[in-house]
């Protein structure tokens, strides 16, 4: 049986060489070019708050300090993708489970498995905005309850993780913001989930999300639209096992589909 411990490292910081730091600096400041506008204002405030800058690439303990005072979560420093028990086991205590590696140059516009950008720069601010922090629970809880019961139940809860905590959009300032990780440490897809017409972009609701398939090695075909942290939060407190129990006979819903009742949303005006 193996437990988490088994699997928390140490950042070694001090490893890191001045051409990682370089590495953080360029996709760091590249990011802020596009951000306003089209990332959640929060996301970015909250990087100044918790002192995540271009200048270095940060040390955790530094971060976890700040955030711990705000909403209790801190930085667990991991060698890569951890078992998914571990996973939602390290959210239900408030770890965030994070790589302390760097992409390297040749994938720098992109990398399937998660690195250090993606996780503290992607994941890591909006875990200091408390509604978004017991939404993150609340995930853990209900992935806890799925990995109970069925490897289609897990699959049905990874969704709502995907779909929201990786590529959620918000509505602010009349128009559409991101807030998801997989989307803010992304160049391309931070212009295209709000501006191209091309995806589906629905309201959010969370037994849709979890019928819904996506594709991992592409720009999204669908995203769905949130008006605030709270409503994320809000939609984890129903009975886990009823909801589960719903979506059994439920068919799949494709990528790039709409069902019935819904609406698109428009996307924003091209900055
Ligand atoms: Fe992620």
């Amino acid at each position: 049986m193996h437990t988490i411990t088994d699997y928390i490292i140490r950042e070694r910081w001090e490893d890191f060489t001045t051409e990682e730091h370089d590495r953080w600096k360029f996709l760091f400041d590249r990011q802020m070019t596009i951000f306003q506008g089209r990332v959640a204002q929060e996301h970015i405030d909250s990087l100044k708050r918790l002192n995540i800058s271009a200048d270095r690439i940060p040390k955790f303990e530094e971060i976890s300090k700040i955030l711990k005072e705000h909403t209790g979560f801190e930085i667990a420093a991991v060698p890569g993708l951890v078992p998914e028990d571990i996973f939602f086991k390290m959210l239900k205590n408030r770890q965030f489970p994070s790589t302390t590696f760097l992409r390297t140059p040749d994938k720098i516009d992109y990398l399937q498995e998660p690195d250090i950008f993606h996780d503290i720069f992607g994941h890591i601010p909006l875990l200091v905005i408390p509604a978004f922090a017991d939404y993150m629970e609340a995930f853990a809880t209900i992935a806890l309850k799925a990995l109970e019961r069925s490897a289609e139940d897990v699959i049905r809860a990874a969704r709502i993780y995907w779909f929201t905590i990786e590529f959620g959009l918000i509505r602010q300032n009349g128009g559409l913001r991101t807030y998801g990780a997989g989307i803010v440490s992304s160049y391309k897809e931070t212009i295209y989930c709000v501006e191209d017409p091309k995806p589906i972009r629905t309201q959010f609701d969370l037994a849709r999300v979890m019928r819904t398939d996506y594709r991992i090695d592409d720009l999204q075909k669908n995203y769905f639209v949130i008006d605030s942290y709270e409503e994320l939060f809000n939609a984890t407190l129903q009975d886990h096992t009823a909801l589960l129990d719903s979506l059994q006979k439920l068919p799949l819903i494709p990528a790039g589909t709409m069902i019935e009742g819904e609406e698109n949303i428009p996307a924003n005006t091209p900055l």
